[in-house]
């Protein structure tokens, strides 16, 4: 197998990590705006609402709003075939409750879509990427409450409706898998934990909330447009046992279990057995409606695409249950602490593509480092260079080796933006670096990097000059 002409090479990025102009043109909060940044290894410390003077690494962020044009132009010049970005949900719906959306938001969406068709660039549309307005979050207890399902669908339908002719590729909620990975689900699902509440009830039943969502939007679009390609998405966490004992080979699979619960669900249409048993390794209980079983079996997904960063490796403690090993002997490091694992890339799609068949999209890959400007004003990150080419060089084995599906590779963080787990900025992904600091210095300038030149001519070359 070889890599199609109309492979989608390109880029990926986030509303809320991107966009800036967090108030304006009638938008509304959502849970990125009251979000303050910090360093590696501290968290991220959440407010409840804005207070004065305090920095938000969201509200500027690199300013797309004002920039989009700027931007897409330098995407074209590098030949990108796609650009993966995100709505923000309370750009649309203020307050995420109400019923007539808000024009200006549509509007700037609709300019956006229309620049990037200028240079025949597909948009790639997250509907969720971290952006639950706050409102839901504060009225209604965020994915905890059922009536999310019907706010989320109405939003999407509005943009569904409204950009049918300009968007054909659509994914849900981005890395909905963490809601169950991590101690704490705030990004995924706008969740911080009461004190007197069972966290495993909570994960759950937001998960069984959301897996609805999913269903129905995916079902919805297809009917609004039966050319609509809807995908979901997930973190693929590609696992090794610590040894080869048979029992740290059981930790890989244990450990595994709830990400594929949320890929068994979105793409079989059902409640597997791995989903049903870690109910119970999980010892938490939800409800169902009687017409959910229905909703998720005619709502399953077109493709699964995924980020892919680092590996871990695992084995099984004591209680039988798997414990992450701090460092895998053969894999690099970054400055932020991930491993280095280009076949990993390639394991991963194998994975997926042999348990689910569907064609498969990877939308987040790549290094984030610190880059400095030399002496000459130029950002020689041949780091980057090297971990990107090295990765899309498993990719590439997986098509033509492995014959797996692959629809695109969209490089995270195309230009500097704000990072997820941090809030900073000096932990930089770019191809075009971002005159912009941690404390929110910086005239958002932008400038190719070395990677920039190298990128456009991976492309140009459909994946041959690597
Ligand atoms: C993914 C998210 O988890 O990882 C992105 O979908 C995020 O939004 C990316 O930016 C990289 O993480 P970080 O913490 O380096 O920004």
């Amino acid at each position: 197998m070889n890599i199609n002409n109309d492979f989608f090479w390109g880029g990926a990025t986030a509303a809320h990590q991107y966009e800036g102009a967090y108030l304006e043109d009638g938008k509304g909060l959502n849970i990125a705006d009251v979000e303050r940044g910090s360093r590696h290894g501290v968290e991220r410390k959440i407010d409840n609402q804005i207070i004065e003077n305090v920095y938000y690494p969201s509200h500027e962020a690199v300013d797309f709003y004002h920039r989009y044009k700027e931007d897409i132009a330098l995407f074209a010049e590098m030949g990108f075939k796609a650009f993966r970005m995100s709505i923000s949900w309370a750009r649309i719906f203020p307050n995420g409750d109400e019923k007539i959306p808000n024009e200006s938001g549509l509007e700037f969406y609709d300019k956006v879509f229309d620049e990037l068709a200028k240079y025949n660039i597909e948009p790639i549309v997250t509907l969720s990427h971290y952006e639950t307005p706050m409102h839901l979050v504060q009225q209604y207890g965020s994915w905890r409450n059922r009536k999310l399902i019907d706010f989320f669908t109405y939003y999407c339908e509005t943009v569904f409706r409204r950009y049918k002719d300009k968007v054909r590729y659509w994914i849900t909620f981005n890395e909905i898998n963490e809601t169950m990975n991590k101690a704490k689900p705030y990004h995924q699902a706008g969740i911080i934990f009461k004190d007197n509440e069972n966290k495993a009830d909570v994960v759950l039943k937001a998960s069984h909330n959301m897996l609805v969502a999913n269903a129905t939007v995916v079902k919805l679009g297809h009917r609004i447009n039966p050319d609509f390609k809807i995908g979901c998405m997930i973190q693929y966490p590609m696992t090794y046992p610590a040894s080869s004992k048979p029992q740290d080979n059981l930790a890989k699979k244990l450990f595994m279990m709830p990400d594929y619960y949320y890929a068994d669900v979105m793409c079989k249409g059902y409640y597997t057995n791995t989903c049903t048993a870690q109910w119970e390794r999980m010892g938490g209980t939800f409800e169902q409606e009687d017409e959910d079983t229905l909703i998720l079996k005619e709502g399953t997904v077109d493709f699964i695409s995924f980020s892919y960063y680092f590996t871990t490796t695992v084995k099984l403690n004591e209680e039988q249950e798997p414990v992450v090993v701090k460092k895998n002997p053969y894999l690099e490091l970054t400055d932020w602490g991930w491993s280095v694992d280009p076949i990993g890339l390639r394991l991963s799609l194998n994975e997926l593509y042999d348990r689910y068949q569907l064609p498969l999209f990877i939308v987040e890959n790549g290094l984030g480092a610190i880059d400095e400007i030399d002496e000459n004003g130029e950002i020689q990150d041949d780091y980057r260079i090297n971990f990107l080419s090295s990765h899309i060089k498993e990719m590439i084995k997986a098509i033509k080796e492995d014959h797996v599906e692959v629809l695109g590779y969209l490089s995270w963080g195309c230009i500097d933006i704000v990072s997820v787990g941090t809030g900073e900025m000096r932990k930089r992904y770019g191809f075009i670096y971002v005159d912009k600091d941690d404390e929110g210095n910086g005239n958002l300038s932008r400038k190719p990097k070395k990677s920039f030149y190298w990128y456009k001519k991976v492309i140009e070359s459909n994946g041959r000059y690597l």
